[in-house]
């Protein structure tokens, strides 16, 4: 059993290729929480896997918020748990924090790896998504990564391979708690009413159910989990997150790219 999430694509690309090559399902981390569907059961023999974005250092707050309530019949000190989490760069104390979330659950981390993919965080001043050899390198390089990391679930490796990255402590510990209070909210969200077409794009993409489409256009209703599919998907940029993404890139992961 694979649960997901995903804003732009990339951590569902790895979840699906994961599920294909493990003979997993897969369970959709925004859906289960949106159905409040807790409760799942795990047959004999069968692994535990988690694939999700890097938020701020740390896994996406939403996967630890499922983990919160979650309730997994049939885990046994035996099972085989895993996490994958998909990052522009590094992922800081990620594990540390994920294995803590897990651990309060009774839930034992057994396997973490990282895949590097496209940068989508554009909300702030210096972080835009990547050039275009950066995005095809990382592209390119995905699938032997994640063979890699199929293998080692596969044997049921009790591994961590992540790129940590510079200062993980001050990231993880320092900047994410900040980053979680102050830069999460969706109220900077803001949309040109001149380009917007009310294609109702933005509210397809919402992993989260998050955004209503109003006679003035989209309206976020508070429940964001801060993925970035809305800005990155609509067609003609009409949505901006406060003042600093009106000249940056726009991402997201295509079955072509
Ligand atoms: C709110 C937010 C915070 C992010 N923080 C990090 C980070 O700390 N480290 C990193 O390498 N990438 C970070 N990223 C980039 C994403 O982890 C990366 O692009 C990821 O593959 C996106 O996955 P998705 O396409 O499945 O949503 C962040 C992205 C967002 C939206
Ligand atoms: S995706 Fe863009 S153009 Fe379409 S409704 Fe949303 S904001 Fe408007
Ligand atoms: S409102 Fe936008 S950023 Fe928030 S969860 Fe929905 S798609 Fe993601």
């Amino acid at each position: 059993m694979i649960f997901w999430f995903s804003g732009t694509g990339n951590s569902r690309y790895v979840a699906e290729k994961l599920a294909r090559r493990l003979n997993e399902h897969l369970v959709a981390v925004a859906e289960a929480i949106y159905d409040k569907k807790f409760d799942y059961t795990l047959q004999p023999g069968e692994t535990l896997g988690f694939v999700f974005p890097t938020y701020s250092w740390g896994p996406a707050p939403v996967v630890l918020r499922l983990i919160k309530e979650l309730e997994v019949a049939g885990v046994t000190p035996a099972t085989y748990c895993y996490m994958v989490t998909t990052c522009g760069d590094d992922v800081g104390r990620s594990v540390d924090i994920f294995a803590k979330a897990l651990r309060k659950r009774g839930i034992t981390l057994q396997g973490a790896f990282s895949v590097q993919m496209p940068n989508n965080y554009i909300c702030m001043k210096g972080f835009d998504t990547d050039d275009q050899p950066v995005m095809r390198r990382k592209l390119l390089a995905a699938p032997e990564r994640i063979e890699s990391v199929a293998m080692r679930i596969a044997e049921h490796r009790c591994t961590t391979d992540v790129v940590t990255g510079k200062w993980p402590g001050v990231k993880s510990h320092i900047i994410r708690p900040w980053f979680k209070r102050y830069a999460m909210s969706d109220k900077p969200f803001k949309t040109d009413a001149a380009l917007c077409t009310r294609c109702g794009k933005c509210v397809d993409v919402c992993p989260m159910h998050n955004i209503k489409l109003a006679d003035e256009g989209p309206q976020w209703q508070g429940q964001c989990a801060m993925c970035l599919a809305c800005v990155h998907h609509c067609p003609v940029r009409a949505i901006q997150y406060g003042k600093q993404t009106q000249d940056k890139g726009r991402y997201y992961f295509k079955k072509t790219n």
